[in-house]
């Protein structure tokens, strides 16, 4: 089987935009491969070095989504970077190859410092995040890597970082692995802004029913239909892309509903509440559960640093090997 390596940052709870972008292609690919699935919180702290303390409950948390939401501990290999010290390591032997320029021009990079300003992420562990990201890929020779668009720049740099080591080598240790990019279109958050933390316009992986009504309730519509009796355009509204995402059969009479003015935007809306809450309930059951057996979750952590660890010992030796280390 050819192998997968990707990783999500715990830098909040995770989201619909979460399941819809990542983790529900993560979910489908256990089955043709096999999985590493990271949790980068060395990544997070690259930018959530302020507030360190809540780390750990949320790296947990995500963790339990993760389970509840369908990965599988007997297909795939999920651990926490910060248990699996290779990552460093090898981090640190890329970093010696990586000419500033490639970091430096990153379009990731800049582009951040702008948009997380009040985090300060003009730090010398920040301009090496592609590099850590590189680091992460490699010691597990993953083919393949599950990223959106955005994280391309990184995967080209782990690609270039490959070649140079090769060739100042002159051995094969690594794989140059290949973006899997995901298609599903990006959920939008209820605002219509994209889905984020900061912006507080999204759907938690375990929303509580009624919070969810509310959210959903408030999501912005068609602007320009502002009465019942007024037909609406669903193509422009973000409440149809969502019954597109979560309920794709109901497409079509929704928008025979809203064209034809029979139904107003709160019934529109109330039924796709009721809608998301259906889909959301089985797995919000499940991550409580597996919430109150903490030692069940420990266990699977430990299983998969292991196996993680094994791995990456491997290649990092081999790796300093050819270096003559
Ligand atoms: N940078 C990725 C993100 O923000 C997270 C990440 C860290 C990652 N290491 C990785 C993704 C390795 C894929 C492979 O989404
Ligand atoms: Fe959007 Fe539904 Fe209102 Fe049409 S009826 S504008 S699809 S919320």
């Amino acid at each position: 089987m050819k192998r997968i390596l990707s990783g999500m940052r715990p830098t909040g709870k995770l989201h619909l935009g979460h399941w819809v972008g990542a983790l529900s292609n993560w979910v489908s690919l256990q089955d043709n491969y096999q999985c590493f699935f990271m949790v980068a919180d060395w990544h997070a702290l690259m930018s959530e070095y302020k507030n360190t303390g809540q780390m750990q409950q949320l790296l947990l948390d995500n963790v339990a989504d993760w389970l509840a939401w369908g990965i599988d501990p007997e297909k795939s290999v999920v651990f926490i970077q910060s248990q699996v010290p290779a990552h460093l390591e090898l981090f640190i032997i890329l970093s010696l190859i990586t000419p500033l320029g490639w970091v430096w021009r990153c379009p990731t990079f800049k582009e951040q410092i702008r948009q997380l300003k009040d985090k300060e992420v003009n730090t010398y562990a920040f301009l090496g995040y592609p590099v850590l990201q590189a680091a992460d890929i490699l010691l597990y020779r993953a083919d393949f890597v599950p990223v959106g668009e955005d994280q391309l720049p990184h995967l080209e740099i782990t690609r270039e970082l490959v070649r140079r080591f090769h060739f100042l080598y002159k051995r094969e240790v690594f794989i140059e692995p290949q973006p899997l990019l995901t298609k599903i279109p990006k959920l939008l958050g209820l605002d219509g802004r994209k889905m984020s933390k900061s912006y507080n316009n999204y759907i938690s992986l375990d929303e509580e029913k009624e919070s969810l009504r509310k959210k959903v309730l408030s999501m912005f519509t068609d602007p320009e239909r502002k009465y019942k009796h007024q037909p609406g355009r669903p193509h422009v509204c973000n409440v149809f892309s969502y019954y597109n995402v979560f309920s794709p059969k109901m497409s079509s009479q929704v928008e025979n509903w809203c064209r034809q003015a029979e139904k107003g935007c709160k019934e529109c809306k109330a039924i796709l509440a009721d809608i998301i809450e259906e889909f959301i309930l089985p797995h919000r059951e499940k991550k409580k559960k597996i919430l109150k057996e903490k030692k069940m979750l420990y266990n699977i952590l430990e299983e998969g640093r292991k196996k993680a660890s094994s791995f990456a010992e491997a290649t990092l030796k081999e790796a300093k090997k050819v270096m003559g280390l």
